[in-house]
């Protein structure tokens, strides 16, 4: 082993099979994007990540723009039990809701795409600096892009947000929906890429995983089976394709 490969140190995603795919698990201070259409599981992906993180001890910050941060949390907990409420209140893991009124950073078709996205990475930068946490979850990014009407214009924003993101001393993993068309530029600025699906095998119907990307490392070039159950999401040794479920 070689002095630069002791240097990147590795943070796992707890997510079972998932680790192996790459090597470990993520790079430090990265920035982690989880892509896929609607359902295919990025938001349980994002929240096993912060739930392994504090079962690890470790402060984490959740940032929820699509839904509100209370029905994330009813729904894992009804999904898997994962009782984020609870786990608040030790303060390991904080959750913000940026529909909260008292943030003023409502997502409003009256304000301007420009002015949501500088309040976001303010918002951003003052709870990591308040929470210190070590992993941030935002789930999910295309809401604050979709406004945005030029690609290169696009491009700076990722590359901004995603740079700042790297300052600080944390490992981030952020959700873009494949629907909207801004996820290629978004995967272009992540340091990973990773892409949920759902592939129709016979008259089964599997959910997949494979990583597109992953910058500093090789990681495993096949296309398996993610699998969802009462305890989560890990993903299995086995192709989508020939996999009988
Ligand atoms: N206990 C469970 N066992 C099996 N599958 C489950 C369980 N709990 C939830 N699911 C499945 O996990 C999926 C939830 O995926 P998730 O909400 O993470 O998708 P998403 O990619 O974030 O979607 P969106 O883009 O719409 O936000 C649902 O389709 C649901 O059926
Ligand atoms: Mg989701």
């Amino acid at each position: 082993m070689t002095a630069e490969h002791k240097i990147m140190e590795r943070v796992t995603s707890g997510i079972q099979g998932y680790d192996e795919m790459i090597k470990g698990g993520y790079f430090k201070n990265t920035v982690n994007v989880i892509s896929g259409e609607s359902g295919t599981g990025k938001t349980v992906f994002g929240s096993q990540f912060l739930f392994h993180g504090v079962q690890n001890g470790e402060k984490c910050l959740c940032i929820v723009t699509s839904e509100s941060a209370e029905s994330l949390k009813r729904e894992m907990h009804s999904s898997f039990g994962w009782d984020f409420v609870e786990l608040e209140k030790s303060g390991l893991i904080t959750f913000v809701d940026i529909t909260d009124p008292e943030l003023r950073l409502q997502k409003t078709v009256d304000m301007a795409p420009m002015e949501l996205i500088k309040s976001f990475k303010k918002l951003l930068s003052r709870k990591i600096d308040e929470i210190k946490p070590t992993r941030v979850f935002i789930d999910s990014i295309e809401a604050l892009f979709l406004a945005i009407d030029s690609h290169y214009k696009l491009k700076t924003l990722v590359d901004d947000l995603f740079g700042e993101l790297r300052t600080y001393d944390i490992t981030s993993l952020i959700t873009v929906g494949t629907t909207f068309e801004v996820e290629s530029i978004v995967e272009y600025g992540a340091d990973s890429v990773t892409r949920l699906g759902r592939v129709v095998s016979g008259n089964n119907l599997q959910r997949s995983v494979y990583v597109a990307k992953f910058r500093g490392s090789g990681t495993i070039n096949e296309i398996r089976v993610l699998n969802i159950s009462d305890s989560g999401i890990k993903v299995l040794d086995q192709s989508p394709y020939t996999a009988t479920g």
